[in-house]
């Protein structure tokens, strides 16, 4: 073929073919999308005072972050603050992106006051409502917002579309400073203040002192129509009842994983959980009524918790302009009915209703057979005051809490780092203990001497082991319901129970057909729960009680994941921004 057409034409048929490969691609991996997240000071007003609060970008709560399944998203994050910063995105899987989990200390060491640096991860197998919010010290309490992770396109929900999608983020105010009010504690070993208030999207609402009635958040809706509301529970220190007065809501999700729906009047969420719910609204108008959406604490340890009540208001719009001269003093306000604080009924019977879909098109991936067996035990503990010190705990001692008996010791270089480039030496132990060194009655009278140890302690897991895990709550100082959350991976809950676990009766009543597989389970106040997760993801990956207090006194501890044989088993360098400690 000497006429030059024809390689024209096979020239330009490759550059098609290349183009539609290309094309495909892009939709099959999704898109990148860009945010910058200036971390900065903010006056704020809540409770009729106003105070100086660290924010992204000015807002409180911070910014969404909306994506598809499939999306990589990029945050650049600039530190404008005078608190040394780290931003981690709960429960978003971090693939071979350990560098971008967020956790101080843990994945990174923080970013310093006029630093940078670029959170780069892709959204892979997940949708629904996750959230973000910062990794070090108490910064939390004001820095977060929520996670949106949509389908992919024309890939619709197992649920009827929702006419609109509403974030209702649950957080706790405190009038005082909580960096100061930490700090403080851990000197002292006396338990913090509690918060002041709750928030609903950064609103206390009108249950609070009348000053506080304009800062309440609206739900304006049309009648019969259905909304997803997607509800995050970042409140530092208090699981949280939900619910709207005079409405049924349907459960679809947790912890972004789509579950078997069912109704419910009352949501349990713990800081760490997310879920998703729909709430179908009535057919007719209520120009006179308003519902409350409320939310208080279900509390079950020994100490002092929050006891108020946060709200916000559903409205049904008018259906005509006339009808808004109506007086306020016409008005029904209408309360929901939340459970006792201390309801473990409740929050059992609740917690035991979130299933898997476990069908063809949402199947479950849970290990059936099993590498390794763990059992932690978690709980409070003291340790000795040091001699010429006053400590504010039992008997001149400080609180603190563990797993295991062993109080986790923050090195202060980042562990991942230590791990990647072989440098653990007078970082890390590989010998945190998988199983309690002394055993007791765990949910009986505590042994007399309770002093726990401490250490920067982990496990080290190699590539795809699956793991088992029993969570046990301790009596010790007092029982209570820890809200535990992994890094790094979804994990199955098959089974709890109340007492101490017992592994030769227990296990056969495992749920292995359609266990809830999320990111953060409560460990029911008293008792256990087991956990299955397989540990395909290579890096370094922390464990910890979502009670914020319960993390500043040492309920933490880490897995060490080792790389897998194939390219696409390990984990990637660091990134060349990654801060130095
Ligand atoms: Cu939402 Cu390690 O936390």
């Amino acid at each position: 073929m000497s006429s030059p057409f024809p390689r024209v034409l096979a020239f330009g048929l490759c550059v098609l073919w290349i183009f539609a490969e290309f094309v495909f691609a892009k939709h099959a991996t999704g898109i990148t999308r860009h945010y910058k997240f200036d971390i900065k000071l903010q006056n704020v007003t809540r409770l009729c005072q106003t105070k100086s609060i660290v924010t992204v970008n000015g807002q409180f709560p911070g910014p969404r972050i909306i994506a598809r399944e499939g999306d990589t998203v990029l945050v650049n994050v600039v530190n404008h603050v005078q608190y040394n910063v780290t931003l981690h995105w709960h429960g978003v899987r971090q693939l071979r992106s350990g560098w971008a989990d967020g956790p101080a200390y843990i994945t990174q060491c923080p970013i310093q006051t006029g630093q940078a640096y670029v959170y780069n991860f892709t959204i892979t197998g997940q949708r629904g409502t996750l959230f973000w919010h910062a990794h070090i010290s108490w910064l939390r309490v004001t820095v977060y917002g929520p996670i949106i992770i949509l389908p992919k396109r024309h890939v619709p929900y197992p649920f009827p579309q929702p006419y609109k999608e509403v974030p209702i983020i649950f957080g706790e105010w405190w009038k005082t400073d909580t960096e100061t009010l930490i700090s403080q504690a851990l000197q002292t070993g006396g338990a913090p203040n509690v918060s002041d208030a709750f928030t609903i999207n950064g609103l206390p609402g009108p249950l609070y002192k009348s000053c506080s009635v304009k800062d309440t958040f609206k739900l304006k809706v049309k009648p019969g129509k259905t909304y997803l509301l997607r509800l995050i529970n970042a409140a530092l220190n208090d699981e949280l009842f939900f619910s709207i007065a005079n409405h049924t809501l349907t459960v679809v999700e947790a912890d972004a994983v789509y579950v078997k729906p069912f109704k419910t009047t009352t949501v349990l969420i713990t800081p760490g959980q997310t879920t998703n719910v729909l709430l179908h609204t009535k057919h007719h108008h209520f120009p006179n009524t308003t519902f409350l959406m409320a939310a208080r604490s279900y509390a079950t340890g020994p100490g002092a918790f929050d006891n108020t009540t946060t709200a916000a208001i559903l409205q049904y719009q008018h259906r005509h302009l006339l009808s808004s001269s109506t007086t306020s003093a016409t008005k029904l306000l209408l309360k929901p009915k939340l459970p006792f604080f201390n309801n473990t009924n409740f929050a059992t019977i609740f917690s035991k209703k979130i299933r898997s879909l476990a069908n063809s098109k949402f199947p479950i991936n849970i290990p059936k057979r099993i590498d390794r067996r763990f059992f932690f035990t978690v709980g409070l503990g003291l340790t000795p005051c040091s001699k010429n010190q006053n400590c504010q705990g039992p008997n001149n001692t400080k609180l603190t809490a563990t797993i295991n008996n062993v109080s986790f010791v923050q090195p202060n270089t980042a562990l991942l780092q230590a791990h990647f480039f072989n440098q653990s030496k007078g970082v890390y132990t590989t010998d945190f203990p998988a199983n309690p060194l002394v055993k007791f009655n765990y949910t009986g009278t505590p042994p007399s001497n309770i002093m726990a140890t401490s250490g920067t302690k982990v496990v080290v897991l190699p590539f795809n082991t699956r793991v088992e895990l029993v969570m046990q709550d301790t009596s010790i100082i007092g029982a209570e319901s820890h809200p535990l959350h992994l890094h790094g991976f979804n994990f199955f809950v098959v089974g709890q129970g109340f007492g101490n676990f017992d592994p030769n009766k227990d296990p056969a009543k495992f749920n292995l057909v359609d266990p809830a597989e999320r990111n953060t389970v409560g460990v029911p106040s008293g008792g256990w729960v087991a956990i299955r997760f397989r540990a395909d993801n290579p890096g370094v990956w922390f464990m910890h009680c979502h009670l914020e207090v319960h993390t500043s006194w040492g309920l933490k501890m880490a897995w060490v994941v080792m790389d897998g044989k194939r390219p696409n088993q390990k984990l990637p360098p660091p990134p060349s921004d990654l801060p130095k400690c």
